[in-house]
Formats: structure tokens, sequence, C-alpha cells
């Protein structure tokens, strides 16, 4: 049932990276996980080893309303992906089209996918503001903003405060408290880097669910079209990424939480 989405306010921040190895990591945490790529890049199938040649994906029944199962792909780690599609631009300006006119053709097969209470949802969202964000986040039990640790994520902090960034100064206050934030690209080497790093996180406090370093294994593990956690398991970045885990997995509800809440009656 969990749903978690992981957006932010500027592009190529790291989000499809974390989702896919938030997904990995949640899944060796012995979670059922499913990967859901919103985002018409469609890059987060390389991240699980799909071949780029590959297109194949989803979103077509955003245009047709037919059922989304029989897009799922088991990948090798274990997670359950639901990769977009290759579009063209023709096809995704009738995408965006489509999720205007018709949004139950996005939320109502969601919606059937978060009646598996066991299973936890976790999706990959376009840059910026988008329809997709509008229709999750009132749905989601958290959403997870990256931003990298540098000037710009550092300027961004009074649009977060206010809550006027994504679109989500529009969603009621509760939503905000299913808000955290998380800084990637944190180069340990650079006294800069860290500086803004020490000063984003004192001013975040606890709504900073934690933070990834930045490491060429990062990016090898795209290149190589593995996961961090399987390609490079000692880096600093693997190591942030099962703490994360820990974190995110501690705000989602339990597996058969109901159940108990059954027996303890
Ligand atoms: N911690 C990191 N260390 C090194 N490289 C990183 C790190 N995080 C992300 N990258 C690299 O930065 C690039 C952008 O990452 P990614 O595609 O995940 O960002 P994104 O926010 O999903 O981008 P977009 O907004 O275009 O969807 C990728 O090449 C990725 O390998
Ligand atoms: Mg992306």
């Amino acid at each position: 049932m969990p749903l978690l989405c992981i957006a932010s306010p500027k592009g190529g921040v790291g989000k499809t990276m974390l989702t896919a190895n938030l997904a990995d990591a949640l899944r060796r945490q012995g979670r059922r996980v499913l990967a859901l790529d919103l985002d018409p890049q469609n890059a987060l199938r390389l991240h699980f080893g799909l071949p780029p040649a590959d297109g194949a994906g989803f979103a077509v029944e955003l245009l047709h309303g037919g059922p989304w199962r029989p897009h799922i792909r088991q990948t090798p780690a274990g997670v359950a992906l639901l990769p977009h599609a290759t579009v063209t631009t023709e096809e995704a300006l009738a995408l965006a089209a489509a999720l205007e006119q018709m949004p139950e053709r996005l939320t109502a097969p969601l919606r059937e996918m978060l009646a598996d209470r066991d299973m936890i949802v976790v999706v990959d969202l376009p840059p910026g503001a988008s329809r997709a964000l509008d229709l999750l986040a009132p749905l989601s039990d958290l959403t997870i903003v990256v931003l990298l640790a540098d000037g710009h994520g550092a300027a961004l902090m009074p649009d977060i405060d206010s809550g006027r960034f994504l679109g989500l100064g529009a969603l009621p206050g509760a939503r905000q408290g299913r808000l955290r934030l998380v800084l990637n690209q944190v180069d340990y080497t650079s006294r800069l880097s860290r500086a803004v790093a020490e000063a984003m996180a004192r001013h975040l406090g606890p709504r900073l669910l934690g933070a990834v370093a930045r490491e060429d294994a990062v990016a090898e593990a795209l290149a190589a079209q593995r996961l961090i956690l399987d390609s490079a398991p000692s880096s600093r970045a693997a190591l942030d990424l099962r703490e994360l885990g820990g974190a995110v997995a501690g705000m989602l509800p339990q597996p058969a939480e109901a159940a108990q809440a059954w027996w303890s009656r």
C-alpha cells in the first residue's frame, strides 16, 4: 500500500538514481517493491539493466485505458518495474493532455496497486511541477524532494520554508507533514560542498531525511546499468542509501499493520 514519490524542483539532481536505488534498498530489507516511471525520459529502466533499445512501457495505457499489469517487468534485483515507455514528442504531448483530461487513467490503476497492502510503490517523477505530482501527492505516504548540496539548492530554502515550490504550496498543510528532503551529490572532499550541506542540514532540521555522497561509483553504476548496492556495496553512497532506506521504511506503514491492529483488539 505505501506510496513513495520522488520529486524535485530542478532537473538532473538524482531523482531517478534515488528512485531505483531506494527501491533496491527497500527490497533488500525484505519489502515487496514496485518502481513506477512517470517521467517520459524513460530512464528508470536503465538502472535495472533493461537494454536501452527496449522502449516498451505502460504509458500507452494512459491513452487507451488498458491494464498496466502486462507491462510489469520482474528485474534481477527483485524489484517489479513499470517502465514509462520511450515516446516521441507528439506522444509525450498527447500523454500530458490525457493526464489533464482523464486523470483517472493514472489514479485508478494506481489505487488498484495500492490496494496490495504489502507492496511499496516508488514513483520517479519528471523534474519540476507536474500534473502527475499534483495527482499523486495527495495519495502518497511520503514525498521525497531531492536537492543538490550546492548554491542552487541552498537558494531554494525560502521557497521550501514557504511550501511554495513544485505546486505543493497548494496542497493542504497535512501533506507538508509527509514531505522530506534529501541532499544529493554531497562532495565530502570539497570544503564548499561540506559547508553548504551542513548549512542546509541545520536549516532543514528534521525535514532532512538524509544525504547521498557524490561519487564516481554512482555514475559508474548507471553506466554499467547496475544498482549501487550491487556494484559498489562498500562505497559511501551505498552506506548513505542503506541509511536512507532505513529512514524511509520507518516512515511508511509497516506490512501487516492492519492485522496487528486487528489481533491486538
Ligand atoms: N550522488 C551522485 N554522485 C555522482 N553522480 C550522480 C549522483 N547522483 C546522480 N548522479 C548522476 O547525475 C546524473 C543525473 O542523475 P538522475 O538522472 O538520477 O537525475 P534526475 O533528477 O532524475 O534527472 P531528470 O530531472 O533529468 O529526470 C546521472 O548521470 C547520475 O548518474
Ligand atoms: Mg530522472
